[in-house]
């Protein structure tokens, strides 16, 4: 149900994110003028958030280490489950690289995903899988931050009523929390780990 959300997320990422793959294609002395010699991703920004331990976390908290960041909830019956498990299958693929990267789920449903409902979730995982939940507006704003599309749509198979609709993306962020690169919850458990054993 999200293949279609990610798609358009993902046409949005890359025009509006990969300045810099912009500049590849055309003698530098064209394109001098109109974009700056590197460019900055418009993807990650500063989040304030609580981890699945109760713990109050911020984006400065996971500095000096890369982070897969994946948003979801724990009551998602499809498309979550399948891109945490993407992720946790590319990071035991990845070796010894993978030590230096913290996976992060961050809810979009903070109403249902309290610390103590993530902390059940996130282990059966992967172990260093972390939760990471809110208030609304702390949840919003982290949504903001990396362009997440979320909304909650009536469902009356739910128990709750309630799903959401929401981007299924896998991104890549480097050790000072900027964007390396994005995946999806179809994109190949291999490629991924193969993308992850480069970082330098
Ligand atoms: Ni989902």
């Amino acid at each position: 149900m999200n293949f279609r959300l990610a798609a358009v997320a993902l046409v949005a990422v890359l025009a509006g994110g990969l300045v810099a793959l912009a500049v590849l294609p055309g003698p530098r002395e064209q394109v001098a003028n109109v974009l700056p010699s590197t460019g900055k991703a418009l993807v990650g920004g500063p989040f304030s958030l609580v981890d699945h331990t109760g713990k109050a976390v911020t984006d400065k908290d996971f500095r000096g280490r890369y982070m897969l960041v994946y948003f979801g909830f724990t009551h998602c019956p499809d498309v979550c489950p399948s891109g945490l498990q993407v992720v946790a299958a590319a990071l035991d693929k990845a070796g010894a690289k993978a030590e230096q990267i913290t996976p992060l789920l961050i809810t979009v449903d903070p109403e249902r995903d309290t610390p103590e409902q993530l902390a059940s979730y996130v282990p059966s995982f992967h172990p260093r899988l972390v939760g990471l939940t809110g208030t609304p507006e702390q949840v919003a704003a982290a949504l903001k931050a990396y362009r997440v599309y979320a909304k909650r749509v009536d469902d009356p198979k739910s128990s709750a009523g309630y799903t959401f609709d929401h981007t299924s993306l896998i991104y890549l962020m480097d050790r000072n929390g900027e964007y390396i690169a994005h995946f999806t919850h179809a994109t190949s458990v291999d490629r991924i780990a193969e993308r992850l054993a480069k970082l330098q």
